[in-house]
Order: C-alpha cells, then structure tokens, then sequence
C-alpha cells in the first residue's frame, strides 16, 4: 500500500448483516478498490457504535477546540482520513435510520467538520447512497430524492464544505412482486446503479 494511495470511507449505516444494504455497500467498495482506493470500511452496527449522544459530544460553541469522546474522535479521524466518504443506508421514514444519523449528529461536529474558517472537510467528495423501499414510479419517490438531496447533500455536505456531493436513491429495494431470476436481476442493476456513481463521483 502507498502513503499516496486516496482512501475512500464505505459507512453501512443498517443493523443486520447481510442486508441489501450492506450488499450495496461491499460492491460499492470494491468498486472504489478497483479504481485504486484503500477502503476503509465502517459498519457502524458491527462496529458498536452508540447513536445516541451525550453530553460529552454537545458542541460547545464557544470553544471549536473542544475535546469529545475518544469515540468521536476515532471516528472523524477516519472521515478525516478520507478523500471519498459513501455513507449506504436504508430510507426510513425520508431519512437516515438513527444509527447512521447519530454517526452524523456526533461525528460531524463543530470545530471538527464545521465551523472552521478552513473547512477541515476541504477536497472531499462525497456520494450518499439510500436504499428505498418505494417503487420508482411512486408518486412519492420523488419526494424521497428530493429530502435526501436537500437534507444530506446540500444540509450536511455543503454545510460542511464539501461541494462535490451526491446523492442516489436505489428504488424497489425489497424487489416486491419480483421472484428468482427477475429478482436478481433487479438487485443487480441497483448494484450497477451504485458502481456508475461511484465512476461518476471520480470521474
Ligand atoms: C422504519 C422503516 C421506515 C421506512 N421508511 C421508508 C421510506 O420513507 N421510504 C421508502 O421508500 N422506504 C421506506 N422503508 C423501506 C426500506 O427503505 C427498505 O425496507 C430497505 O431499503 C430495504 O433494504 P434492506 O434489505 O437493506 O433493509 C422503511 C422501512 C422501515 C423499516
């Protein structure tokens, strides 16, 4: 391995191993393997992490310095790390499942992803992937793009000064009214949907 090498941060944001999401998410890091990034692969779930915050990772405004957990601070060493961040998760109820939520909510605090007049997240790109449940022609899919757009792309991304940000939404997650081969069809073009923007994202 290089110290050159870029390095890419896959974020399984699900509880269950062997979810769809997790699937999407290994095939996304092997993607970025195969276009020479070192994956550092965070399974939030597998790795423990507590989504619930406290008062030891409140942002203290009046001090950008402040000291968080020794958790906090593994964390955003790794998306401090990062050239390419690509947080995968479950749509739930338009957003984030809490687990990765509470990733965001502790992790990308101030002082440590915002809130400085260098942004500590300069250079980043970064491609949220969001597997929905919901059919591509559902009249609500369209909604579903647009909150996770506005929420992540433009309200977490951007906010933290990392303009070359995207989102995707994976529709039909649960393959319904699919079976056999049609249905693993269907999974696999929601994987080719994830690998082409993973190229897009470095291309
Ligand atoms: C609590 C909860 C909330 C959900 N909310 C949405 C939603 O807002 N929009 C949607 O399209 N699907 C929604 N779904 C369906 C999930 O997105 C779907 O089950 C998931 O993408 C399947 O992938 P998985 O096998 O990796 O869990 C929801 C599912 C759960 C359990």
């Amino acid at each position: 391995m290089s110290e050159t090498e870029p390095t890419a941060l896959v974020v399984v944001g699900h509880h269950r191993a062997g979810s769809l999401t997790a699937a999407v998410a290994e095939r996304a890091a092997k993607r970025l393997a195969d276009r020479g990034y070192r994956v550092d692969l965070l399974d939030l779930e597998r790795e423990g992490f507590d989504p619930r915050n406290s008062v030891a990772d409140e942002p203290d405004y009046s001090d950008r310095d402040k000291r968080y957990s020794d958790e906090v601070h593994a964390h955003i060493a790794r998306v401090h790390a990062a050239d390419v961040i690509v947080p995968v998760f479950p749509v739930w109820w338009y957003g984030t499942p809490a687990l990765l939520k509470g990733w965001i909510d502790r992790v990308w605090n101030y002082g440590l992803a915002y809130g400085r007049s260098k942004s500590p997240m300069a250079g980043k790109r970064m491609l949220w992937i969001g597997l929905a449940g919901l059919a591509e022609d559902d009249p609500l899919s369209e909604l579903t793009r647009d909150l996770l757009d506005k929420t992540l792309r433009i309200g977490v991304s951007q906010y933290c000064g990392i303009p070359g940000a995207h989102t995707l939404a994976l529709y039909d997650s649960e393959g319904q009214d699919l079976e056999g081969e049609a249905r693993d069809r269907h999974y696999e073009a929601l994987f080719a949907k994830a690998e082409a923007a993973v190229d897009a994202l470095l291309d």
